[in-house]
Parts: C-alpha cells; sequence; structure tokens
C-alpha cells in the first residue's frame, strides 16, 4: 500500500499545470513509496482556482497561501508563483514543517534565496528546485558520458537560450502573463528567467564557475504597465550574453535574449572535450548528438543518438525502444527521483543549497553588466 502524500500547489499558470500533470502521471510510470495526492490548488482568484482544480482534479482550493500552508493535511508544497513570491512562501512553508518544491530561478537575489537555503536547512525540510531540464533524459545521458570521462578533458561549454516574444514596443509590462517584463516581480529578466537553466545544466555537467563577465541590454526602455496604467521604465535585461571560467579550467560562453526573431524556446548546449563533443537542442529533445574522436577516421562523424532504449536514463519506465518522450516528461522524473529521495531518507538534486549556486552566478553576471568589469562568483 502506497503512502499517500499531500500535495498543496500554490500558482495555477503554466508551471502549476506541469506539475499537476507530473503528480498525476508518476505513479502510473514509476513504482514509488509514496502516492501523490492533489489535496490543494491555491490562486488569488476563487474562479480561477475552481476550474483548475476540477479540470486537474484537485481535492479542494484556497485563495491565501497561508491558510494552504496552515493545513495540518498537507506534507508538501509546491510552489508555482512568480518570482517575488518564493521566498515568503518558502520561508513560512519551511517553519510549518512542510516538504517544499520550488520552482526555478529560487529567487530573485542571492540575498533572498540564502534566507530560503537557511530556512529549509533549520527547519530540515526535505527540498528541491524545479531545473527540469537535467532531467530530460539525453541531458541526463550527457552527464553521464561526461562521468564516464567520454569526453576527456573539458575546453569549451557553449549555451544559448533564444526566444523572440518581447520585440513588440507595445507590449506592456507586469500583471498576468506579463511578470516576466516587470523587474521587481522577476528579479531579472532573461538572466535568472532562461540563463538560469542554462547555468544550472552548465555547472551539474562541467562543475563550478569561478568568474564571468556580461553585457546586457534593455532594447526597449520604457513600456506602459499593465498594473499602473502608467509608462515606466523596464528594469530587467532583455537580453544577456557573458563569458564564464569554469574551475576546471574550461571557457564558457552563454547567450539569452527574448529578441531573436524566428526563436521560440531555442535552448542548445555544445560541450568540447579532449576526446568528444556533446551537443544538444530542446527542440529535438530527445536526441543527443555525439562527437567520438576515437572512431575509425573513415566513418567519423556527428551522430544523432535517439534516447529511447531501456538503458538510456528513465526510458525503462516509459514505452517500448524507438518511441520518445517529450518537455513534460522532466517534471514526471523529477517527482519520481523526489519522492524516491524521500523514501530513501536522501535529498534530491538539485536541493535549494544547489540552486542558490546559480543565484550566485546570476548575479555576478549582472553585477559584471553594470560595473563592465570581470566579477568572481563566492563559492557559498
Ligand atoms: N522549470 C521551468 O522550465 C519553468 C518554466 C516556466 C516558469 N517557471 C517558473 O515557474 C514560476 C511560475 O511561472 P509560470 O510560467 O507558471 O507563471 P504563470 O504566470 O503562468 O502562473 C503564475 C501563477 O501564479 C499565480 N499567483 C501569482 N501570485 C500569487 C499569489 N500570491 N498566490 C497564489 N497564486 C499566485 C498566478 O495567478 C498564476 O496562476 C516562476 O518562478 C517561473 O520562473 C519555470
Amino acid at each position: 500500500m502506497k503512502k499517500p502524500w499531500n500535495v498543496g500547489l500554490i500558482g495555477c499558470g503554466f508551471m502549476g499545470r506541469a506539475h499537476s500533470n507530473a503528480y498525476r502521471k508518476v505513479g502510473n510510470f514509476f513504482d514509488l513509496a509514496h502516492q501523490p495526492v492533489l489535496k490543494a490548488a491555491c490562486a488569488r482568484t476563487r474562479s480561477d482556482v475552481t476550474a483548475f482544480a476540477e479540470r486537474w482534479g484537485y481535492e479542494s482550493t484556497e485563495t491565501d497561501w497561508r491558510r494552504l500552508i496552515d493545513r495540518k493535511d498537507i506534507d508538501a508544497i509546491d510552489i508555482c508563483t512568480p518570482n517575488d513570491t518564493h521566498r515568503e512562501i518558502a520561508l513560512a512553508a519551511a517553519a510549518a514543517g512542510k516538504a517544499i518544491l520550488c520552482e526555478k530561478p529560487l529567487a530573485r537575489t542571492a540575498a533572498e534565496g540564502a534566507d530560503m537555503v537557511a530556512a529549509v536547512e533549520r527547519h530540515k525540510v526535505p527540498n528541491i528546485v524545479w531545473y527540469n531540464y537535467r532531467r530530460v533524459p539525453a541531458v541526463t545521458l550527457a552527464k553521464q558520458l561526461i562521468d564516464a570521462g567520454r569526453l576527456g578533458k573539458i575546453f569549451h561549454y557553449r549555451a544559448v537560450f533564444l526566444q523572440d516574444w518581447t520585440i513588440a514596443a507595445e507590449l506592456p509590462q507586469g500583471g498576468a502573463g506579463l511578470w516576466r517584463l516587470d523587474k521587481n516581480v522577476a528579479g531579472s529578466g532573461v538572466t535568472g528567467d532562461l540563463l538560469a537553466h542554462c547555468i544550472d545544466t552548465a555547472m551539474w555537467l562541467n562543475g563550478g564557475i569561478d568568474c564571468v563577465t556580461a553585457m546586457t541590454e534593455t532594447f526597449v526602455k520604457e513600456r506602459k504597465h499593465n498594473l499602473t496604467g502608467k509608462v515606466e521604465p523596464v528594469g530587467i535585461d532583455d537580453a544577456c550574453a557573458f563569458l564564464a571560467r569554469f574551475g576546471n579550467g574550461s571557457l564558457g560562453t552563454f547567450e539569452s535574449t527574448r529578441y531573436a526573431r524566428g526563436h521560440k524556446a531555442l535552448y542548445t548546449f555544445e560541450i568540447n572535450g579532449e576526446h568528444a563533443s556533446i551537443r544538444w537542442d530542446l527542440h529535438d529533445l530527445h536526441r543527443l548528438e555525439f562527437f567520438d574522436h576515437k572512431d575509425e577516421s573513415i566513418v567519423r562523424g556527428w551522430r544523432s543518438i535517439h534516447v529511447t532504449d531501456r538503458e538510456m536514463p528513465y526510458m525503462a519506465h516509459w514505452w517500448v525502444p524507438g518511441l520518445q518522450i517529450g518537455y513534460e516528461h522532466s517534471f514526471v522524473h523529477q517527482v519520481a527521483d523526489f519522492l524516491n529521495g524521500l523514501a530513501e531518507g536522501r535529498a534530491a538534486a538539485p536541493t535549494f543549497r544547489e540552486a542558490q549556486h546559480t543565484q550566485h552566478v546570476c548575479d555576478a553576471v549582472l553585477q559584471s553588466a553594470s560595473s563592465r568589469q570581470w566579477v568572481d562568483v563566492p563559492s557559498d
């Protein structure tokens, strides 16, 4: 008999849907000691949360996250709200002894993140941050190949995350759907939103980043604010590019923008090592490209690995070899790993503490862009 694990989900938007889908599916595909129960959903508007709860099968609803955290029948709080709320909700949830699954970025700044790390560690509550790209099987396979030494010494790490949805100057900032353009809510622009993913994957695959030098640009300087109705300065970075030096001696280049016409979510990375190279593309997420210099020269070349075999990460839980899975499955994998950790009394990665390293890199990137200097990344 599986142990019920009662989820209280806060925020019923994009990630609220992705996580709810994961909680519903995980028990069908993974053998777990716990069974997620969709106990309560929380959003500020009664009609929104009622419709969401009906669609996804939540047993109850709340419109104030504090009431949700106070409830004795909730085991875990899932934070799927905009970035300005993460710290306050996490601190309250930790004090109430709840497990916490927090969306990325952990917080708007490393200072906020530090409070959150301290809170979960003080109250000893299980915690994780949803850097879900680690659990795309092709990305996990990249990690296995690197850890097995297949690339040898790594020289280069190259990542981009390109979008094009904020080019129109008449697009407002702030409020539902557009909070990402409001610096007070988001904390930063593409740095915290998109590069945070690239940085998390990069440090997971290639180790810590020692120092960075960055440039940012805000192409549209003023936009009407949806909540005030006034034209206000835009505080976020629309685009950011930075260079990084990794602790292992390799060089990193990172670029993100919401002004790359034609690109919706082009997240790619390439890693070049002494023996081999690896390339991955979110638009083709079930494939890993691999070049092995050890191959015989007459057949040497980039191969495109279709990551569907049972030996490949997570794939034994899904269909038969040859049939691929997609974006939503990375969230299912994250829940499965978190619950396995819970059952075995160990933390699943990335914990708040690990995600805080990404906050430090983001802060250093923004500081470098403003000072035009190289900035060292604090190690803790
Ligand atoms: N892991 C990923 O790949 C990924 C992708 C998208 C977003 N995110 C992160 O997830 C979080 C949410 O982003 P989203 O795209 O789902 O946003 P969204 O705008 O689609 O949804 C946010 C939801 O939070 C609700 N909300 C806001 N303030 C609230 C409050 N005080 N109490 C209760 N509900 C509140 C909103 O009404 C909305 O339902 C952000 O931190 C974002 O960075 C992560």
